[in-house]
Order: C-alpha cells, then structure tokens, then sequence
C-alpha cells in the first residue's frame, strides 16, 4: 500500500488531498497516514509471529504522541534514549515494562526515573556507566535488568555519520571486552544480566552485516553461557533502511527468517528496535513554493519549510523524493528546492525536474523518520504542525508552534 499518491492528478494523503491539508492547517505541515504506520508494524511483527519476541519502536525516529500511542496500541516496546523519551512513551501509553533505554551518556536522574518506572533493561554502554548504575539501582532499593551493548566491528555499509558498529564508534563496549565486562556485571550486587545488545548502524540496505553482527553476538552468547551467564534475550538494534529512491532494503519477512534462523534451537528472545522502518514512509512534509528564481545556471524554488524543518539533506546530503500536489501539463524545469534559512546548505533537493508556479504545494516524501524529531528553530522559525491522516478523517497531532512561544522562556537582564 502506497499511502501518498495521486488520483486524477492531485496528490493525497490516504483519501485527503494535500491540497485540503494546506488549506485547513497552513504550511509547512508534517502530513503522517495511520494506515501506512500501522501495516508497517504489523508487517515488521509478522514473520517474528512464531517466535517469542519484542519490537520496539525507536522513539528519537518520530516522538510525536500521537504515533507512540498508535504503535503502543498495536502491543509495542520502545526503545528510548532519553529521560524525555520515557515521559513521552508513559504519556503516550507506552508500557514501561516494554522499555528498553539505550544511549551512551544516561544521567543518574534519568537511570533512576527509568528504575521507578521498571523498565525492561538498560542496554549499558560502558562499564563506568555499570558501575554508575549498580550504584544508583543500589540507592533505589532496585535491581537494574541490564545488557551490554557490544560493538562488534562490522561495517553497516551506511553513511558515516549513521555507522555505529565500528570499533572507532563511540557506542558499546569493545567485542574483547565484553565477556570480562558481563563477569564483573555478575558480582555488582544491584544488576541482573537479563540480556545482549547491538546495534550497528542505521538505514542499512543489506542484510549481511545483520548478520555478521548475530554471529559474533551469538558467538558470545554460548561463551557466556559456558560460564554461567544465561542471556534471555538478544536485542539486535534497529536500524533496517527504507527506499527514499531505488534503494531495495531488505524485505521484514526475509530479515525475520534471516534472525530466525541464526537463532538455530537456541531458546531466547529476540528484541528489535527498529525507527526508520517504521514511519519513515508514513509521513511527508507539505509545503508551499513562495518563489520561482529563474536564473543563467541555476533555478531556485524557494519553498516555505526548510533545513530547520527537515535537516537530513543538510547533514547528510540525504534524497528524499518531491512531487507536486497538483499534475500541470506545463514544461517543467530543473530546480534547486531550497529554504528561505540564511545558509547555502539550506536545500530540501538538488536539480529536481518539476513543472511549477509560485504558490503551488509540493510535498517532500520519506519524511516520517528524522524528520520533525531534528528539527530546530533556527532562524526563529516555529516548527510545523503534524497531522495524522486517517482514510478521509485528519487530525491535528501537534500544533503549529507561536512565535511568542520561541521566546517565552528568555528574559532580558535587568
Ligand atoms: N537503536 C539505537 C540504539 C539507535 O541508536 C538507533 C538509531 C535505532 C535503534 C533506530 O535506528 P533505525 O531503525 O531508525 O535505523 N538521524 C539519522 C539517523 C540516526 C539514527 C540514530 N540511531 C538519519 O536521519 O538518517
């Protein structure tokens, strides 16, 4: 199911025009589809059906509560990041025991917070941050339920700065670390080893170095079991890619069988935390073209959201796909689709052939992931409303911000 496209040649969300969008709630607008979230989990969770599993949606890729809820009611974890993350899940519904907090800098506070909410583990990324929450579960009057997350040096084959399984990665612990780690793990009074963890990288596009990454996981898996350290689960991180253009990631199903199978007879549960894969298809940022620049070497199409709205082609110099709302007959044009932010990286898209006038919409595809959760007010610039299409029906999901609310928090001296 393609939950954006066109019908006569307008271009919908589901059954709304975007042009209705646009005209109900303004511009830029995040524009999601219920359906197209929904069929993404369930297809994610399918082949994992037959075995004892744990999917949890990783939060930073879209935290909107709306979405957190909606994946909450179809029965998932979360992976989180943040303290912020947990109040988000727990005010979205989330079920803390369904939690797992990841990230290499947990503050004591956001440790013990995750404590008293009794998530299902922290995944420890060093061992002074073992220690640190031996000591803090200690004080809490708690057993922290912990993995480590092991770096196993393979190539994600990604973007750089999205690569995060390499050795000179500053996430996880060393692979030659890992088994005197678990040991001291086992003789800190307030921790209990319930599991193993990794993560490798994000939008990765073959299934190889998945599974490069079980086998030397699984590897430490039976070492650890060879002397007394019984693991129950694995959690594999996230981190499987979507098509913004002719990619072909994998397929759910394929990499489900894939993990299944390293699994071999082994009797342990498989964690995921998947993002991108999730909703990074299900939403698209709606926006208007102010000005058409028509120039010797360059056209530009000045459109209303920017870098601050959608920073992946900025940082990463990511694609993602743009279409006009409405089809012209009209001879179209290479454009430059950039910002009105004052910054030459300020682009949503280079060289885009699109047959436009000023005051026309177009929507930037692949936009649910990464999306409104990086983006900033830079420039002073209130960030977009969100709206959840669902079939004719929308929703506004969050408020368009004020710009007196930008400034709300700051005082002059006196
Ligand atoms: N688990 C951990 C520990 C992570 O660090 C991440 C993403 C995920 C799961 C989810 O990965 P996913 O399934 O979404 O690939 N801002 C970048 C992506 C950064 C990913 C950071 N970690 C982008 O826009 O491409």
């Amino acid at each position: 199911m393609n939950p954006f496209s066109y019908k006569n040649g307008e271009f919908f969300a589901e059954d709304v025009p975007f042009s209705d969008i646009s005209r109900q709630f303004g511009t830029p607008t995040y524009v999601y589809s219920k359906q197209a979230l929904v069929n993404a989990f369930q297809a994610f969770s399918a082949g994992l059906s037959d075995v004892d599993h744990l999917v949890c949606f990783a939060v930073k890729a879209n935290p909107t509560l709306a979405i957190l809820n909606i994946f909450a009611k179809l029965g998932a974890g979360f992976d989180i990041v943040s303290g912020g993350e947990l109040a988000r899940v727990i005010a979205a519904g989330g079920d803390p025991s369904k939690v797992v907090f990841s990230g290499v800098g947990k503050t004591s506070t956001e440790m013990r917070r995750a404590l008293e909410a009794g998530i299902f583990c922290f995944n420890v990324e060093s061992s002074s941050e073992l220690e640190r929450l031996n000591t803090v579960a200690g004080n809490t009057g708690k057993k922290a339920p912990i993995s480590l997350r092991i770096n196993p040096d393979v190539d994600a084959k990604t973007h750089p700065y999205i690569s995060t399984g390499l050795k000179n990665n500053k996430f996880g612990v060393a692979y030659e670390e890992a088994l005197s780690l678990y040991k001291h793990a086992a003789s800190l009074p307030n921790l209990s080893i319930q599991g193993i963890d990794c993560h490798i990288g994000s939008q990765l596009t073959d299934l190889s170095p998945f599974m490069d990454a079980m086998d030397r996981i699984l590897l430490l898996v039976d070492e650890l079991e060879s002397i007394g350290i019984n693991i129950h689960h694995i959690d594999a991180g996230g981190g499987i890619g979507i098509r913004y253009s002719d990619e072909t990631p994998p397929d759910f199903t394929d990499y489900a069988e894939a993990m299944k199978k390293k699994m071999a007879k082994r009797n342990i549960k498989l964690v995921f935390e998947p993002g991108r894969a999730l909703v990074g298809n299900a939403g698209a940022l709606l926006t208007q073209v102010e000005y058409l620049k028509l120039g010797e070497d360059k056209n530009f199409a000045i459109v209303d959201a920017a870098m601050n709205d959608l920073m992946r082609p900025a940082l990463y110099d990511a694609y993602h796909d743009i279409v006009a709302v409405k089809r012209k007959d009209k001879p179209s044009k290479l454009y430059e689709v950039v910002g009105p932010v004052c910054e030459s990286g300020d682009f949503l898209g280079h060289d885009r052939d699109l047959s436009l006038d000023e005051g026309d919409l177009v929507v930037i595809l692949s936009a649910g992931a990464y999306g409104m959760s990086m983006s900033s007010n830079y420039n002073t610039r209130p960030k977009a409303a969100e709206i959840m299409v669902d079939k004719n029906q929308c929703h506004i999901i969050r408020h368009r911000e004020s710009i007196e609310s930008l400034f709300a928090l700051e005082k002059p001296i006196p």
